[in-house]
């Protein structure tokens, strides 16, 4: 299955904006692997990606697991050799779902779930999948964070959400600042609020407008940013 297409991995592939992601970067021209925690659900989203005539496949993919994010490197390595994007977009917002959306009623085991997917998942995967960008000293790493995360106008309520966003891009800054000197950039991007299941009906952005930032990162020219944080291409306060 090898390709002379750059490849692109996608985590949380399967709806909402990382499937929108999938679509915008297959239609640019990028091998997609399209993943996803849910074998059956991966397999139907690619299924309808390859119907418009876009170059994807699924492979799962729990960031949770350790097993899972090392079969999914060996599985790339062994197919295509190499790594050109990835973008970690799986997360969880689960604080009002468990009745903890105040600080002072929040449990600590939400905010452990919280965090096992949305910042030790990218962790995770991101330290699976990076010995396949430094084989080519090429890679683009988009961390899907959150305005809800910026320390800068910090509000109340959804505290576990809120900190996996926080702590999340202290992982963009640590990963970029161990990067330097390679051509491997990565960077945090806040899609804004975005009509999916996990942003509601009422939000007022399209997944288009939502992926368009992060398409852009996964897609920059060398020597571009690295270690940032941006919303609508442009850069944000932490
Ligand atoms: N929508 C917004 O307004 C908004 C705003 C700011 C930031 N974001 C961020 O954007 C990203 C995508 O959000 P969304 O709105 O598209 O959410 P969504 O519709 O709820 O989709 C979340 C995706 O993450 C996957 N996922 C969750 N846990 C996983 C795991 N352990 N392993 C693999 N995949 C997992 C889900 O898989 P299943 O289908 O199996 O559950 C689903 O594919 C998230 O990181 C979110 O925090 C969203």
């Amino acid at each position: 299955m090898s390709t002379n297409k750059k490849v692109a991995v996608v985590t949380g592939g399967n709806r909402g904006l990382g499937l929108e992601a999938s679509r915008q970067l297959a239609k640019q021209g990028y091998q997609l692997i399209l993943t996803s925690r849910d074998e059956t659900k991966g397999n139907s989203a690619a299924i309808k990606l390859q119907n418009e005539g876009l170059d994807v496949i699924s492979q799962p993919l729990d960031v949770t697991s350790d097993e899972s994010s090392q079969k999914l490197a060996e599985f790339i390595n062994k197919e295509f050799g190499k790594l050109d994007v990835l973008v970690n977009n799986a997360g969880i917002y689960i604080d009002a779902q468990v009745g903890g959306n105040s600080i002072f009623d929040a449990k600590i085991d939400t905010l452990k779930q919280t965090l096992e997917t949305n910042v030790y998942g990218v962790m995770r995967v991101t330290q699976a999948l990076v010995p396949l960008m430094k084989k080519q000293n090429y890679g683009r790493i988009v961390n899907v964070s959150s305005g809800m995360g910026q320390l800068h106008d910090m509000g109340g309520g959804s505290p576990a959400y809120r900190i996996s966003k926080t702590a999340l891009n202290a992982v963009t800054r640590i990963f970029a600042s161990e990067l330097q000197g390679t051509n491997i950039l990565v960077n945090s991007v806040c899609p804004g609020w975005v009509k999916t299941d996990m942003g509601g009906a009422n939000a007022p952005r399209t997944l288009e407008q939502g992926v368009d930032t992060i398409v852009w990162l996964a897609t920059l020219d060398d020597s571009d940013a690295t270690g940032g944080f941006f919303r609508d291409r442009q850069p944000i306060d932490w």
